[in-house]
């Protein structure tokens, strides 16, 4: 099967096998040909250029994109998209003046989403999972890291990382699966937190890594969930077991997570609204990606990552949605790439660097995700006819995906 897309107006995010991440000044050029074509076989990019040299004829699809710019699917590094049910109701009670804290205080929040996940089948959760799934293929994602995390025991973890090996397994997206057991104290350990420290290290990782379940290991560093000391055992029990961390922190509170994930090799980190000098230092010369979750400052209104700071002291910044039913029920990545210009104030190159191949680097696929790369999987992602790839962030709210193409089909 052979496809080419021709008469492309602008193909953006064209790439060598080498950039793996771009960091500082690089994210501010978004590598592009006007004018151009990309050709596929099979669900690899095989060839692209400008139409005077496209010497591809007898194909067996030939879309024409005039008009049109096409980029490589956005890849979204961090979320809790398998979950049972909703948190309308909080959503309603914040409006009403009660705190994301306050609620979860009150055995709202991440319990509150764990009991209803208890009660749901394996077989209900995958189906309420892949319909999120398919939403937001929809909307141009092409890879997606999945924690767990909403089980906070053994039995209701494991039932959501097989859900996600089921989605690996029945999706053609690029799927990658983090344990994320420290989310949460369950009640019965509220006076006993060794106790289900004890049970993550002791069961729930040993477990998880024999039948292969978890690609990386989460872990909710923040006042009033995971401690430092906390966070330490967690990661050292999982290197074990060579679980990469991949972390929450610095979302309410900074106070030192991010130097922690960096002395462990974290492959990134992520929230990170709250950020301090001593923070930006400890990233300096490190392997570890910033994420930052607009949509969740969005949601909850707190403050947006300082990107802008990430940026300009010469690091790497990635973005993803964060999509879950607490702090981010969306997970759509034209919204995150959109507030990162607005609130963030990124620009629109950076912002789409960060949200295609920084966000492949931030799950470990940047080797054949993230941009236009001979040899990488044609995920890619066709807009509407629009004035330039500027318009897309600065349409907030408007879906000007015309077509999204995984692993060389049309989706
Ligand atoms: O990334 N911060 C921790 N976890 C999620 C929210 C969890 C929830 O409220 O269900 C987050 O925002
Ligand atoms: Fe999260």
């Amino acid at each position: 099967m052979s496809l080419l897309i021709k008469n492309i107006k602008e193909l953006l995010q064209i790439r060598a096998h080498d950039v793996l991440k771009v960091s500082g000044q690089e994210m501010k050029t978004l590598p592009s040909l006007k004018n151009a074509y990309v050709f596929i076989e099979h669900d690899t990019i095989v060839d692209f250029g400008i139409m005077e040299n496209c010497k591809y004829e007898n194909v067996d699809k030939v879309i024409d994109a005039t008009g049109k710019i096409v980029l490589p699917t956005w890849c979204d590094s961090h979320t809790h998209i398998v979950y049972a049910g909703n948190r309308e109701q909080e959503f309603v009670d914040r409006i009403n003046g009660l705190s994301y804290e306050e609620i979860a205080n009150r055995g709202g929040g991440i319990l509150n989403s764990a009991k209803t996940l208890k009660n749901t089948t394996e077989e209900d959760l995958y189906q309420q999972s892949i319909a999120r799934v398919k939403k937001v293929m929809q909307l141009g994602s092409g890879a997606l890291e999945i924690k767990s995390g909403y089980g906070l025991t053994t039995a209701s973890e494991i039932k959501m990382l097989r859900v996600i090996k089921r989605i690996k397994k029945e999706f053609p997206i690029k799927i990658k699966a983090t344990f994320l057991g420290a989310h949460a104290f369950p009640k019965e350990f509220k006076d006993n937190k060794q106790g289900y420290l004890d049970l993550i290290i002791k069961d729930m990782i040993p477990k998880i890594a024999k039948d292969n379940l978890a690609d990386y290991v989460d872990v909710f560093c923040e006042k009033g969930y995971f401690s430092l000391e906390d966070t330490e055992q967690i990661l050292e029990a999982a290197k074990e077991y060579h679980l990469t961390p991949k972390i929450h922190v610095n979302q309410f509170n900074a106070f030192g997570g991010v130097a922690l994930a960096v002395k462990h090799k974290a492959i990134s980190v992520d929230h990170l609204e709250q950020l301090s000098p001593d923070d930006i230092n400890a990233l300096k010369g490190s392997d570890t990606m910033p994420v930052a979750l607009p949509s969740c400052s969005y949601f909850l209104s707190i403050p947006y990552t300082p990107g802008r700071q990430i940026i300009d002291a010469g690091l790497p910044l990635a973005l993803a949605t964060d999509y879950n039913p607490g702090s981010t029920p969306s997970g759509n990545m034209n919204f995150v790439v959109s507030t990162a210009c607005i609130k963030m104030k990124l620009t629109p190159e950076e912002a789409i660097n960060a949200a295609t191949l920084n966000g492949a680097y931030a799950m470990g696929i940047s080797n054949q995700y993230g941009s236009i790369t001979k040899g990488k999987k044609a995920n890619i992602i066709i807009t509407k006819n629009v004035p330039s790839y500027n318009y897309l962030p600065y349409a907030f709210g408007e879906n000007n995906i015309d077509q999204v193409i995984i692993n060389g089909a049309q989706i």
